[in-house]
């Protein structure tokens, strides 16, 4: 099916304007004031509308285990909530298992993901790891499209490995090319604050967050950092959350050091004061790095807004109140870490961003769409609106109000983070390689639509 977008305001990371977009099987095929109809396309009127890349989540949690459960969305119900939201691609995590090679967890993931995306979806690599064939996997896997891998330095016996293999891992991208990305927080030094906690019978879940400072997650992004540049790579922190580890990116950045950094909505937008919601509500609010307290917001908003951090993403990663999160009833540690935002990423960016006037709308889309798609070897497939590029579209309704809510979201999960948020500006119509998937709130894709995507090494973190 060939499509003629008219009317629309194009909006990519460098520049607006009033254009038409011509797609042809699935791709742009030209962009251009005043295109005129060819037979047999199906036109559609962006009258009003910016017409914009589709956003790129480059941190999700589908059908992830985690503390003995499930996250709640699968590829199939997990992907369609991006869609409506405005999202077409997302990079969600493969885990490999200790001892186990890493082909096992790609396989595993492909499995999960097969028949089930509507959207298209790369992977990144857990490592937990590299002993035995561990390097050479790496390349491996960079062979198929896992252009990065993601190294926990917390959750001790679980997740977490330790400074030689990080560094190793580090070093080995300079041969391969693939990016490095780290849960940066001192996973020894919370297990401390950790059982000093429980011993004092502080059990709910606001001892998530105050179990884990921001010092600790600084420490750990200075330390990620000066291994990156003893190994002379580039390196990204996920999920940041705090002013004192945006300082160690900012001041590596400043030194010319190829550190790069995502935050995620929740960090923007919410604080550690949720975690002391009455009874066990804090635990809706319960994920890793934990919400700080609202000065930190500020600084994260000028981050964005002055390149020190490149991206946000939603580390997806959803857990029910009623009967997952509620395992930790009595013991904050047992509560399932992650919540649930991949709906909601541009809504709540463009509202409280570019609304607010702390972003511009280019920035917007910089952040969401076309700097994910660049760090993470997607770009100019994804992330970009120009000739030859995936036809994935979000055709943006800037005045469409709209309140964020669990009675009408499209997450498989039992509550909100952003319940009741009041937005204006929200996806009208949502193209997936030239194929309307979302429309007027009506899903029209299907489930396995969605392909993997071989992502490029040596993307834009190394330029
Ligand atoms: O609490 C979180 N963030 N859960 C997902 C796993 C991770 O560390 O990203
Ligand atoms: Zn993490
Ligand atoms: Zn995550």
């Amino acid at each position: 099916m060939n499509t003629l977008i008219r009317n629309g305001t194009v909006v990519t990371a460098r520049e607006t304007k009033a254009a038409d977009v011509r797609i042809e099987d699935g791709r742009i095929q030209e962009v251009g004031a005043g295109l005129a109809e060819r037979p047999g396309e199906s036109v559609i009127d962006a009258t009003g509308m910016y017409v914009m890349p589709g956003g790129i989540d480059a941190h999700t949690h589908l059908d992830m285990p985690f503390g003995g459960t499930m996250s709640a969305d699968d590829f199939e119900t997990g992907t369609r909530a991006a869609a409506f939201g405005g999202t077409t691609t997302i990079v969600d995590f493969a885990i490999q298992a200790r001892g186990t090679r890493m082909r096992e967890a790609l396989d595993a993931w492909w499995k999960k993901a097969e028949g089930r995306a509507t959207i298209d979806y790369g992977l990144h690599m857990i490592v937990t790891d590299l002993g035995g064939a561990g390097l050479e996997d790496m390349d491996g896997m960079v062979d198929e499209g896992v252009a990065s891998f993601k190294l926990f330095m917390a959750y001790p016996n679980v997740l977490m490995v330790d400074d030689a293999t990080i560094f190793k891992a580090l070093s080995q991208t300079a041969k391969n090319g693939a990016l490095i990305c780290m849960h940066a927080e001192n996973g020894s030094v919370i297990d401390v604050l950790i059982a000093r906690a429980l011993a004092e019978g502080k059990t709910a879940p606001i001892y998530h967050a105050l179990t884990r400072p921001a010092l600790a997650e600084a420490e750990a992004v200075h330390r990620a950092i000066a291994m990156a540049e003893i190994a002379g790579v580039p390196v990204y922190i996920v999920h940041l959350t705090s002013e004192d580890a945006l300082n160690q990116v900012r001041e590596a950045r400043d030194r010319g050091v190829p550190a790069f950094a995502e935050t995620c909505p929740q960090y923007l937008l919410l604080s550690i004061d949720e975690l002391a919601r009455p009874g066990f509500e804090g635990a809706k609010f319960v994920f890793t790095p934990p919400l700080r307290p609202k000065e930190h917001q500020p600084k994260l908003w000028e981050g964005l807004k002055h390149d020190h951090l490149q991206v946000v993403s939603t580390d997806h990663c959803p857990f029910c109140f009623a009967d997952q999160k509620i395992l930790g009833k009595d013991d904050f540690t047992k509560i399932p870490n992650g919540g649930p935002g991949i709906e909601n990423r541009l809504q709540l960016i463009y509202h409280f961003g570019v609304n607010a006037g702390k972003l511009s709308l280019n920035r917007f889309v910089e952040i969401v769409s076309t700097a994910p798609a660049q760090i993470f070897g997607l770009y100019p497939k994804k992330g970009e609106i120009a000739v030859g590029s995936d036809a994935d579209l979000a055709i943006w309704d800037p005045n469409a109000a709209y309140t964020i809510s669990a009675r009408t979201h499209h997450m498989r999960v039992d509550y909100s983070m952003f319940e009741g948020f009041e937005v204006r500006g929200n996806a009208r119509t949502v193209i997936s390689r030239g194929e309307t998937i979302v429309d007027g709130g009506k899903f029209l894709g299907k489930a396995g639509r969605g392909n993997y995507v071989k992502r490029a090494a040596r993307g834009g973190a190394w330029k």
